[in-house]
């Protein structure tokens, strides 16, 4: 079978990594996850955004599903990196510090497909949800 190729035009081509944050029901919240400043966390990553000159984005989601492994961020390729082959990576438990800036770190890097991510973030992946069962 032959290699498929990944062709992205218009604005997916030039789409840059982008952290998409859950801010549903469970993460983020202090009251189930107490002892972790999930404001300073968004503030970082969004200032961080700010700072990286187009590198990468952040955006805020509802509930992603694993609730039960809040806080969930999803670093999403570029469209350099997905035409390299790197695909959304879903990163659990994502509340400390050092978790934040490893995400920063990677994303500043170019992200999936583009930078090897941290070693310590990869025991943080998680598998994403499997779609939901459709009726026939
Ligand atoms: S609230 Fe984040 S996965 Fe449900």
């Amino acid at each position: 079978m032959p290699a498929q190729r990944v062709v992205s035009i218009g604005a997916a081509a030039r789409r840059p990594c982008t952290l998409v944050v859950c801010r549903g029901c469970c993460c983020g919240d202090a009251r189930k996850h107490p002892g972790y400043d999930h404001a300073w966390q968004l503030e970082r990553l969004r200032a961080a955004a700010a700072a990286s000159a187009g590198r990468f984005e952040v955006r805020t989601t509802d509930c992603l599903g694993p609730c039960d492994q809040a806080n969930v961020i999803v670093v999403q390729p570029s469209g350099a990196g997905r035409r390299a082959g790197g695909r959304a990576t879903w990163i659990g438990f994502a509340m400390d510090d050092d978790c934040t800036e490893e995400i920063l770190t990677w994303a500043a890097a170019g992200g999936p497909g583009v930078a090897t991510p941290p070693a310590a973030l990869t025991l943080q992946f998680i598998s994403p949800p499997r779609p939901a069962r459709t009726r026939r």
